[in-house]
C-alpha cells in the first residue's frame, strides 16, 4: 500500500499541515510509503523539507503520466479540468493499492484499517445527497485503488461517449463511472474516513473529533482565508474551531520542516491565527472547554445580541417584524402594566405574553361558548365539549402565572364594562373576526387604552378563507381611517395590526 498525494503550490500549505497530522496520528511505521504526486516545479523544491517527516516519500510529476481529459471543455465544463487531472491516479504505474488522500485533509486518528482495505474503498459524501436511485454520492478525496491503465482508459473511455456534464469535476465522473460500469467494486467506508467540516453545524450527532480519521476541509481552505479576515468573519465563522486545528498543524509542521523560526512562514502564520482566535474567542472556546458550554454561551449571547439590536430597531421606529416581538414593543413604549386579550381559545399567545415577563397583569377574555354559526366562522368555534376543555387546559396553563393573569369567561361585550377609561397598556384583539364583529371590538375597547398604550389585533386578513370568515382588515382599515391613526402590520401570514394611541 502507497499513499498518494496530489500536490500543487497552492495546495502546499495544506499538504504540510496532512503530513503532521499523519506524523502525530496516523499510527504509521516510518517505512510507510508516500507518493507526491506533483502539478508543477515549485513544489519539488520542497522535497527536503517533506523528507523530514521521516517517511519513505517518492515524488512524480503528473505530467509524466499523460495530459488530463479534456472533453467536458466542450461541454461548458472548463472550471472543472484541474479537477479532472487527478484522474490520472489512475494511471500510476503500481503493483501495490494506493491510498488516495486530498491534500485539504487532516488526520486526527489511527489510519490504521487502511491496509485491509479492498479496492475501490471509499466513503460516502454526506447523508441524503444522493446520485441517482437513491445512490449515496462517493466523495473521491479518500479512495483506496488498485490502478490500472486499462482502468484509466474505461474511465476516459466512459467520459467520452457519455452525455453527462459532470458536476462536482472528478468526483462526478468518478461517482457516474462506478455505478454505471463497476457497481460491484464499490466498497462504502465509514464516513470517519472522510468527513466534512460542515457535518460540525449540519450533522453534529455524527461529528466526533475523537472517532473522525480524516477530516475534509471541503469548500474554503482553512489558509486561503487569512488573505482577507472579513473572509473569515463572512464565510467560515462557524467553523472557526477547525480552521484554528488546521493552522495549529501547519504551524507545527513548517516547524518540523524547519521553516520556522525562519521569517516568512511565521510572520505569515502568527497573524493569522491570531486574527482566527481573536475573532471568534467562543469558537475556540468551544474546541477547548467542550462543546456544550459553549453553545449555551453562544446561543445566549447570539440571542442577546439579537434581542439587544431588534430591541434598538424596534424602539427607534416602532415597527415589529413579527407577533412574536409585541414583548419588545411594549417594553419599548413602556407599556408593560395591565393589558387585556380578546380571544384566548387555548391560551397560547396568553401564556407566551406572560412569560415574556414583559407586563405585570394579562386578562384572558373568551366566552368559550358556542354561538350561532350565523355570526361566528371559524377554526376556533367549536363544540362546547370542546370549548369546555379549552377553558379547563387554559387555566391550568396560567395558573403558574398567580396573580399576573385573570381570565374573565365572558363575551367581549359583556366584559368591556368592567373596565374603566384608559386604564390599559394595552388591548389586543382576537375574537370573532367577521367585519362586523371586529368593528364592535374596536368601539368596544379603544377608549379603555391610555393614551401612549398599543391598541392591536391578529389575523389582519380579508375574505372567506379555510380558516373561517374574515373582515378584520376592512374593519380596521375604516377604524383608523376614520381617527386618522398610523397603522403598523407586521409582516406574516397572520399579521398582527397595531396603533400606537
Ligand atoms: C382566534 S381564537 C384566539 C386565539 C388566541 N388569541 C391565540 O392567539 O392563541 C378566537 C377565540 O375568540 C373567541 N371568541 C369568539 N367570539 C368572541 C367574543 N364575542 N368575545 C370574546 N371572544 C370571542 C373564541 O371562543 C375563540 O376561542
Amino acid at each position: 500500500m502507497k499513499f498518494v498525494t496530489l500536490v500543487t503550490q497552492d495546495y502546499l500549505p495544506g499538504f504540510y499541515a496532512l503530513m503532521q497530522s499523519i506524523a502525530d496520528h496516523g499510527g504509521l511505521e516510518p517505512s510507510a510509503k508516500f507518493l507526491v504526486l506533483y502539478a508543477d516545479g515549485q513544489v519539488l523544491r520542497h522535497a527536503p523539507q517533506i523528507r523530514k517527516f521521516g517517511f519513505q516519500f517518492e515524488f512524480l510529476d503528473i505530467h509524466t503520466l499523460g495530459k488530463a481529459h479534456a472533453p467536458l471543455a466542450e461541454r461548458g465544463r472548463n472550471k472543472f479540468q484541474i479537477a479532472l487531472q487527478k484522474l490520472l491516479i489512475f494511471k500510476i504505474p503500481s503493483e501495490e493499492k494506493l491510498c488516495f488522500i486530498d491534500s485539504d485533509m487532516l488526520c486526527l486518528n489511527s489510519l490504521d484499517g487502511v491496509y485491509a482495505m479492498e479496492h475501490f474503498s471509499i466513503a460516502p459524501d454526506k447523508p441524503k445527497k444522493y446520485l441517482r436511485d437513491r445512490l449515496p454520492v462517493l466523495n473521491t478525496g479518500f479512495m483506496v485503488f488498485s490502478p490500472s491503465s486499462a482502468l484509466y482508459d474505461e474511465i476516459t473511455e466512459y467520459i467520452n461517449q457519455s452525455s453527462e456534464t459532470f458536476d462536482w469535476g472528478d468526483n462526478g465522473v468518478l461517482n457516474h463511472f462506478f455505478y454505471d460500469r463497476r457497481p460491484e467494486e464499490i466498497h462504502l467506508v465509514d464516513r470517519n474516513w472522510n468527513m466534512r467540516k460542515k457535518a460540525m453545524i449540519h450533522q453534529p450527532k455524527s461529528f466526533d473529533l475523537k472517532k473522525i480519521r480524516l477530516l475534509h476541509f471541503v469548500g474554503n481552505n482553512p489558509w486561503t482565508h487569512f488573505a482577507g479576515f472579513l473572509a473569515v468573519m463572512a464565510y467560515e465563522r462557524d467553523y472557526l474551531s477547525l480552521n484554528i486545528l488546521w493552522w495549529n498543524y501547519y504551524l507545527r509542521s513548517q516547524l518540523a520542516a524547519g521553516f520556522l523560526p525562519a521569517s516568512k512562514a511565521l510572520i505569515a502564520s502568527i497573524p493569522a491565527g491570531f486574527i482566527g482566535a481573536a475573532v471568534s474567542f467562543l469558537d475556540f472556546f468551544k474546541f477547548a472547554a467542550g462543546n456544550r458550554i459553549s453553545s449555551w454561551l453562544e446561543a445566549n449571547l447570539k440571542s442577546l445580541w439579537a434581542n439587544t439590536v431588534k430591541y434598538a430597531r424596534i424602539k427607534y421606529t416602532r415597527k415589529i417584524p413579527a407577533r412574536q416581538d409585541f414583548p419588545l414593543l411594549l417594553r419599548s413604549l413602556k407599556a408593560q402594566g395591565k393589558g387585556v386579550e380578546i380571544g384566548v381559545a387555548q391560551g397560547r399567545f396568553s401564556e407566551f405574553l406572560l412569560k415574556s415577563g414583559e407586563i405585570s397583569h394579562l386578562v384572558c377574555i373568551d366566552p368559550w361558548k358556542e354561538q350561532s354559526p350565523d355570526v361566528y366562522q371559524d377554526v376556533n368555534h367549536v363544540s362546547d365539549e370542546e370549548y369546555e376543555r379549552r377553558y379547563w387546559n387554559v387555566s391550568q396553563r396560567l395558573k403558574k402565572y398567580g396573580e399576573k393573569s385573570r381570565v374573565m369567561r365572558m363575551t367581549s361585550e359583556e366584559a368591556a364594562p368592567h373596565f374603566d377609561r384608559e386604564t390599559l397598556d394595552f388591548a389586543y384583539i382576537d375574537a370573532n373576526h367577521s367585519y362586523e364583529a371586529v368593528k364592535q371590538d374596536l368601539e368596544l375597547w379603544w377608549d379603555k387604552v391610555k393614551p401612549g398604550g398599543i391598541f392591536a389585533g391578529h389575523d389582519y386578513l380579508n375574505g372567506k378563507l379555510p380558516e373561517g370568515n374574515f373582515g378584520v382588515r376592512r374593519a380596521v382599515d375604516e377604524f383608523v381611517e376614520d381617527r386618522n391613526l398610523q397603522l403598523h402590520v407586521t409582516r406574516e401570514r397572520w399579521p398582527t395590526w397595531y396603533v400606537i394611541k
